[in-house]
């Protein structure tokens, strides 16, 4: 399923999904550039990033891509999802409609998505904890309940965001 690259071992697709407004393109940015925008506009379309990241003795090439939340903008569902190996899902933990449509999310994932595909459920903007609305132990049992792996991140105060995107990495390895 990984593609071969000039500079690099392996090629991995992995995909951001969850509500417009979570967070997804500023953890993609902190992830692939280490930033930050406080006033990042909505996506419209598609957007990707590359990071390399050394794992063991190969260097695999991560193709991060990114979508919008909102369905108006969204890109076409079937080749957003073809050939992703894993997939983080986000909500917000001070928006609890965000973590109710977790479920949504997973159903698509499920009907569009590869079987096998690696799946990390992420609680972002933990930095904002006097607005919490999920408790954290609530997003991790259900995050076990659902056999995925799970995370709080904060994009902003750059808190768990590198692990969680290495732990999808490293678990599809
Ligand atoms: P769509 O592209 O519409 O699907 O939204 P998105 O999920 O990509 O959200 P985006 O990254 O654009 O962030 C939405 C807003 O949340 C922006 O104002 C960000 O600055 C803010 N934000 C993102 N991550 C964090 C975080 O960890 N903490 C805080 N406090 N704000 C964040
Ligand atoms: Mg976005």
């Amino acid at each position: 399923a990984a593609a071969f690259d000039e500079d690099c071992d392996l090629l991995f697709k992995a995909v951001l999904i969850g509500d417009s407004g979570v967070g997804k393109s500023n953890l993609l940015s902190r992830f692939a550039k280490d930033e930050f925008r406080v006033d990042s506009k909505p996506t419209i379309g598609v957007e990707f990033a590359y990071r390399n990241i050394k794992v063991g003795d190969k260097l695999i090439k991560a193709q991060i891509w990114d979508t919008a939340g909102q369905e108006r903008f969204r890109a076409i569902t079937s080749s957003y999802y073809r050939g992703a190996l894993g997939a983080l899902v986000v909500y917000d933990i001070t928006r609890r409609s965000s973590y109710e449509s977790v479920k949504k999310w997973l159903w698509e994932l499920r009907e569009f998505g590869k079987e096998d595909m690696v799946v990390i459920l992420v609680g972002n903007k933990c930095d904002l904890s006097l607005s919490r609305q999920v408790e954290e132990e609530e997003g991790k049992g259900f995050a076990e309940t659902e056999g995925l792996c799970f995370m709080e991140t904060s994009a902003l105060q750059n808190v768990n965001v590198e692990e969680a995107f290495l732990q999808m990495i490293t678990k599809i390895h």
